[in-house]
């Protein structure tokens, strides 16, 4: 038997049923029309908000880094209660402007942005995270073509990282941004050359729990910025601290501690050098905005035994859970959070390993569980599925398509 994850809190039981902002699973589907399905829970994601708003201090702006879940309805939902989107590609910038997000509110980091999607940015307003001189060298170009100042924040690469993150976007040789001793000298000449001079973006990692991790990270990135100003001579406007809050998915983990990580935090503005006193500071967070406020529910179709273990095979997979099985950059495979949800709350009776309907012996969505006893017609709930879900999984493999999704 394995273990499984922690459920997530703010789900309920109604019936012996899953319920998801107060409606049945069962419910949830027939509205849908079919499994299998990703329901994101309004009120999971109000709930987040509120709490980190509460937690953090004042100063500090939230973004939400909408690789994380593009879904438009969510994204419509974020737009009134982050305080701007980070964007990867011109394709989550169409989608963010498609749901009502305003360009000065966006900010688009990532290596390997083509002409047309800097092009598009700037005519837009939205800053550039510029990852390489480069980078920095054609927006400038192309700000000169269109007879505007781009609006520019350097990408860092900083010396550290992200310390128990599950990835680690800093420290050493990295794709993603400039290497932070010459990120003085590019500052200047793109203020020289006349750009809309924005400031700093730092992200040294994902997937944190530590609270102690987190704060030292928050240490090492406030610090950099200082130097970073005194050797520029011109105080950021604006200052993207990373992110990097983690969620639980695994046993034995548990929530990011925020109450100390907002503690920690307000120390250290409060002992911030003079030259920053304007400057506004930011983080900017995917899966632990809206991680937790997803499920993905799938219809178990075959109940078989195979050398004494029984199987649940169902009509999802990896195809739309690839996280959940153990395919998306996990070194060992443990077990999300998961529930047979028809059954909810019911007694464990049996150990049951539970796959999706393709066929590779890597679509395991749950292996060796001790679960209540599940027959075909009953519906799975894999949670954390708020996240690296329908967007980061290959919906396309084996001709199957992709998931429903809905906002409730
Ligand atoms: C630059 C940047 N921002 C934000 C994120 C979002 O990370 P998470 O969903 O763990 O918060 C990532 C993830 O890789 C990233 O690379």
């Amino acid at each position: 038997m394995k273990a499984t994850g922690p459920i997530p809190p703010g789900y309920d039981i109604i019936g012996s049923e899953l319920a998801i902002g107060g409606v049945m699973c069962s419910a949830l589907v027939e509205q849908a029309g079919d499994t299998p399905l990703f329901v994101y829970s309004a009120g999971h994601l109000r709930q987040r908000m509120a709490d980190l708003r509460a937690a953090m201090p004042e100063r500090l702006a939230i973004h939400y880094a909408m690789k994380a879940n593009p879904y438009s309805p969510l994204l419509s939902l974020m737009n009134g209660l982050v305080d701007g989107f980070d964007v990867a590609s011109g394709g989550e910038l169409e989608l963010a402007l498609g749901a009502g997000v305003e360009a000065a509110r966006i900010s688009f980091a990532g290596p390997g942005k083509r002409d047309r999607e800097i092009e598009h940015a700037i005519s837009l307003g939205v800053t550039l995270n510029c990852e390489s001189e480069g980078e920095a060298a054609r927006a400038l170009a192309i700000g000169a073509q269109l007879g505007m100042a781009p609006r520019i924040a350097i990408r860092v690469n900083p010396s550290f990282d992200l310390k128990g993150s599950g990835m680690k976007m800093g420290g050493g040789a990295k794709q993603f941004g400039v290497d932070a001793e010459r990120v003085p000298a590019l500052a200047q000449h793109l203020i020289a050359a006349g750009a809309d001079w924005r400031g700093f973006h730092i992200y040294a990692g994902s997937q944190a729990l530590s609270a102690d991790a987190i704060i030292a990270m928050q240490a090492q990135t406030l610090a950099l910025v200082g130097e970073l100003t005194e050797a520029i001579g011109v105080a950021p406007p604006h200052v993207n601290l990373g992110g990097g809050f983690g969620i639980p998915y695994f046993p034995g983990d548990e929530q990011v501690d925020i109450q100390a990580v907002g503690a920690a935090l307000s120390a250290a503005f409060d002992a911030l050098p003079d030259i920053l006193s304007a400057t506004d500071f930011c983080i900017e967070l995917g899966r632990y905005l809206v991680g937790e406020a997803g499920v993905y529910l799938t219809r178990i179709v075959d109940r078989k035994i195979s050398h004494g273990e029984i199987f649940l095979i169902t009509d999802g997979g990896l195809h739309h859970q690839l996280a959940a099985s153990g395919n998306f950059g996990t070194v060992i495979r443990r077990n999300y959070p998961v529930a047979i949800a028809t059954r909810f709350g019911a007694e464990p009776e049996e150990v049951a390993s539970i796959v999706g309907c393709l066929c590779t012996p890597l679509d395991k969505l749950s292996d060796s569980a001790h679960l209540p006893r599940a027959d075909v017609g009953d519906l799975v709930a894999i949670f954390c599925a708020g996240a690296y879900g329908a967007s980061a999984s290959p919906a396309h493999f084996l001709g199957q398509g992709p998931a429903r999704e809905m906002l409730v």
